[in-house]
This record gives structure tokens, C-alpha cells and sequence, in this order.
């Protein structure tokens, strides 16, 4: 991983996710090590982010590296109608790595490919978050104290939602069992269906799932991504197809746990966030750990 790029969950082999989660378990346990000490890291976020970025910035200040970057296209020159070409060419004069989120499919692979440092993909439109999946590997594993047969839930806006690709071809390594509920406009597309086709895995489409999920593992929620969408009208079909509540977790199994990128619109009520099968702000507070161990493995301190 040392000087590599993070652009698809697919640059990482099992082994490689299984060490990453292995350094985030040591983070967590010891998060104020000095790694990043003397280390520049840009955070160039074409797109709004609130975990994403913060957790980032929370990693590498807590490693004793030193940040810089913007939130906004806007504050960068990007506004004068520089090229993503040209930022990243300049950005890589100042940094040691480059963590970038914009709105573009294959944006973040393109900037890999101009830069002269590593860069990571904080989200690349609809495509992949691979550093998402870090966490939300880290977040099932810990609460499953396993990775392997698990049934997974996946539930929204399957067409868009780049944490649910990204997650669902990291599970793949893990023989697990795919539930996806989505309205039939935001299914999960033909290439990921084909892709675990392919790896022989089991996966079942629902356009309901009050009355299945007795036997699910983990519910992976998502939001209706409004700003995906090209026709408003879609939207506003779509936007309210699914809302947990606390009553539909009777019946379900101990060990099943709620998980979700955040942020949420309305789509897990509010009863959900005091039961004990609620995990996604732990889950976001997992991602200071693994983006440690991320950001530490590229740059070859560990
Ligand atoms: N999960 C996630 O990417 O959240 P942000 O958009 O707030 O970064």
C-alpha cells in the first residue's frame, strides 16, 4: 500500500483490508502517536462533507501531521476556472498526500494519475468511497466479531449511494449474503449484480423489507441522495420509501446492528438512536481510526 493510491475498494486485496483493520484496532487503542509528524496532507473537498473531512483532519492532527486544503470549490481557484488537472499539479508541490472528494465519477482516479503524490478518493460522485468501506468493514467486524457469512441489508438509494458500491465489493471477499431494498428507480445497477454474479455470491432484491429483516445481521440505511438526481420530480417520488422505526427492530436478532454513512435526512427515526441495535455514530467515530491506518500505510510508517 506504501505511496499507493486509494481510489476503488478494488486497490485493496483481502489481506490488505484485514491489515488495515488490524492498524485501526491499534489507533483506536492508542490514538496520539506522533506518525504523521513532519507530514503535509491536503484535504481538497469539491463537495459538502462533514465526517468525511473532519475525520480525516481529526486523524491526521491527532498524528501530529499538519493540514491543509479547502471545504468548498469556491474558496479555491477552481472558481477562476482553473482545471482539476492544474489543482492537483499544484496541490502535489505542497503536500505529501491528497485526499479529495468532487463530484465526478473517475475524477479521483484522473487525479491519481497527474498527481506526484498518492492521492485518496473521499467520494467520487456516485462511484466509490472506499474509505467509507474502511470504516464501515471496521464498524461490522467489531460489532460482529467477524466479517465472514453475514446477512447484509442494504437499504435506499442503491443506484447512487457510492458507500453501498464500495461496500458491497469489499463484502465479496467475505462470502456474504446480500439483501438490497430499494425502489424499483434506485436499484442497484447491472455492473454490481454481474460483479457478484460472477464471485458466485447470493443476493436477493426487495422493494419493501418491514417484514424481512428478522434474520439480517447488519441494516446498512442510506439517504435519498436529492443531489444525484436529475429530474426533481424522481425525487420527490422516491425521497420517503423508507423510514425505520423502533418497532419494526422486534423480532430481530441480538447481534443485528443499525450502521449508516450519515448524514440522515428522515430515513432511521429518531426512537432507533437509543436502542442498543443503533451503531452509526460509533460507526463515525470509527473512521478517525481506520483513516490512521489508511493515510499511516501509504505513507509508509507502518
Ligand atoms: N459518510 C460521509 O461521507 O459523510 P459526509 O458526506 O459528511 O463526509
Amino acid at each position: 500500500m506504501k505511496n499507493k493510491s486509494l481510489i476503488s475498494i478494488n486497490d485493496y486485496s483481502k489481506e490488505d483490508i484485514i491489515r488495515t483493520l488490524d492498524l485501526a484496532e491499534g489507533f483506536e487503542k492508542n490514538p496520539n502517536q506522533k506518525l504523521l509528524e513532519g507530514k503535509v496532507i491536503a484535504t481538497l473537498f469539491f463537495e459538502p462533507s462533514t465526517r468525511t473531512r473532519l475525520s480525516f483532519e481529526s486523524a491526521i492532527n491527532r498524528l501530529g501531521g499538519k493540514v491543509i486544503g479547502f471545504a468548498s470549490k469556491d474558496s479555491s481557484s477552481v472558481q477562476k476556472g482553473e482545471s482539476l488537472k492544474d489543482t492537483i499539479k499544484t496541490v502535489s508541490n505542497y503536500s505529501d498526500l491528497i485526499v479529495m472528494r468532487h463530484p465526478l465519477e473517475g475524477s479521483a482516479r484522473y487525479a491519481s494519475e497527474v498527481a506526484d503524490v498518492p492521492v485518496i478518493n473521499a467520494g467520487d460522485g456516485a462511484n466509490q468511497h472506499p474509505t467509507q468501506t474502511m470504516l464501515d468493514l471496521y464498524s461490522i467486524r467489531k460489532t460482529q466479531n467477524s466479517l465472514e457469512n453475514l446477512n447484509l441489508f442494504v437499504v435506499g438509494d442503491l443506484k447512487y449511494g457510492r458507500t453501498v458500491h464500495s461496500l458491497l465489493m469489499a463484502m465479496a471477499y467475505f462470502q456474504t449474503s446480500y439483501h438490497f431494498v430499494s425502489p424499483p428507480e434506485l436499484r442497484i445497477p447491472e455492473e454490481y449484480k454481474m460483479f457478484l454474479q460472477k464471485k458466485k455470491l447470493d443476493y436477493h432484491e426487495h422493494t419493501d423489507f418491514s417484514d424481512i429483516i428478522s434474520d439480517a445481521d447488519i441494516i446498512y440505511m442510506t439517504r435519498i441522495q436529492r443531489e444525484r438526481f436529475s429530474d426533481p420530480m424522481e425525487y420527490e417520488k422516491t425521497k420517503n420509501s423508507y423510514v425505520l422505526e423502533n418497532t419494526m427492530l422486534e423480532g430481530t436478532k441480538d447481534n443485528l446492528r443499525i450502521l449508516h454513512p450519515l448524514p440522515r435526512v428522515n430515513e432511521i427515526n429518531e426512537d432507533v438512536d437509543n436502542s442498543n441495535k443503533a451503531y452509526y455514530f460509533p460507526q463515525a467515530l470509527n473512521g478517525v481510526f481506520t483513516r490512521m491506518a489508511i493515510m499511516s500505510s501509504i505513507l509508509g510508517l507502518q
